[in-house]
């Protein structure tokens, strides 16, 4: 901790809220609002909105698909692409079972869709062993009795596993086992910008082997509202349909989609520095005694820290401490806190948040040694 300012000084420089809760909580640059401000719109429902038109134009090119849809959210993304891969009932999809679909989605895919999940195990990395894939796929001969298996869902990067990067090796291979029993592949790729970035490699490329990704706007991208889901044109075309059937269907959302181009043509660079944020963070924050961070988890721009059961604090108190300081941060669970990055978050802003984190541990350790001596006086 020798590098971190000393922490009054940073304070001074730190005039407004630092927000690390998520990546979702960026505000539209200047430049998002004055694209918005002058969008070009007209009615999307009735197809003849000319920035959605040239937002999905331009995903379905980076992403290596052949048309997009954009969606009010990672939520719909998500249910509509499972819908059209699963259009008949009795549908059983194969996800992760510490997946955001799974999880955070509401059972969606279950009560609007009637699609059955069949969870798989997340190894730490977000993976799902190959081979437990393959046995969760239901024997056809078992109709009488089985759902019928008809997609496979990954999750790149997988959030709850701490913004692991699944490879393309890991992803074509999946791709190829769908293939091999007839599935379809379905990517969460809410931070698929993110897991392209860390890995080094072309987007297109790591998603080639799906039939489908839900591909969010709102989240490292910094656009206020909104996914695009790409895939082929007939998928596109029965999405469109279910976006409508779900009420997702929007007049003019040329004004959202002018922030998204705004969001995808300056902020896919920025997600490196973001990711060289977080490790600065979860380097300086494995220093401090009383906190632990899995250093090599951190690939992308998510920093799980956990607090250790003798330090004397809790994750709620060390969110309370550093929202009085203005630093917005999540707690995951009692021991456990997230932190986000996002190009709102400047290397300043890291070294408070340090400082002031370090700062309350050591005072949450040295009141209970003080405490001790207390009561053994
Ligand atoms: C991995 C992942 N998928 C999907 C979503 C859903 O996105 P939304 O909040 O836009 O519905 C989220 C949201 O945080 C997410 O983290």
């Amino acid at each position: 901790m020798g590098e971190v300012a000393a922490r009054d000084d940073i304070a001074e420089m730190v005039k407004r809220v630092i927000d690390m809760r998520s990546d979702t909580v960026t505000k539209p640059t200047e430049a998002m609002r004055a694209a918005m401000a002058s969008a070009e719109v007209d009615d999307d429902v009735l197809g003849y909105d000319p920035t959605a038109r040239r937002l999905e134009t331009e995903m379905a090119k980076i992403m290596g698909k052949e048309a997009a849809l954009f969606v009010p959210s990672g939520t719909m993304g998500n249910l509509v692409s499972v819908l059209v891969h699963c259009d008949v009932r009795g549908s059983e999809v194969i996800l992760g079972d510490n997946s955001h679909i799974h999880i955070y989605e509401n059972g969606g895919i279950s009560t609007i869709g009637g699609v059955h999940p069949k969870t798989v195990k997340n190894n730490k990395d977000g993976t799902m062993d190959l081979d437990l894939i393959e046995a969760a796929i239901r024997d056809p001969k078992g109709e009488l009795f089985y759902p019928t298996t008809r997609l496979i869902c990954l999750e790149n990067s997988h959030a709850n596993c701490g913004g692991r990067c699944l490879s393309v090796e890991y992803t074509d291979k999946v791709g190829e086992l769908a293939k091999k029993h007839g599935l379809k592949l379905h990517i969460d790729g809410a931070r698929i910008f993110n897991a392209a970035m860390a890995l080094g490699v072309p987007v297109d490329r790591l998603v080639q082997a799906a039939d489908s990704v839900s591909v969010c706007l709102s989240k490292g991208l910094g656009a206020p509202v909104g996914t695009v889901i790409v895939g082929s044109r007939s998928f596109i075309n029965k999405a469109k349909t279910l976006r409508k059937t779900l009420g997702g269907g929007m007049r003019q959302i040329g004004i959202l989609c002018a922030a998204a181009l705004v969001a995808v043509q300056e902020n896919v660079k920025k997600l490196e520095d973001d990711h060289k944020q977080a490790k600065q963070l979860a380097g300086g924050l494995n220093q401090i005694v009383g906190l632990r961070v899995d250093i090599d988890s951190v690939e992308t721009n998510i920093v799980y820290v956990d607090v250790c059961k003798n330090s004397n604090t809790t994750a709620l108190k060390l969110c309370e401490y550093l929202e009085e300081r203005g630093i917005l941060v999540m707690a995951g669970n009692a021991y456990r806190i997230r932190l986000v990055m996002h190009h709102q978050i400047s290397s300043t802003d890291v070294q408070y948040t340090l400082s002031c984190i370090q700062e309350a541990v050591a005072e949450a350790i040295s009141s209970e040694h003080a405490g001790k001596s207390q009561a053994i006086n």
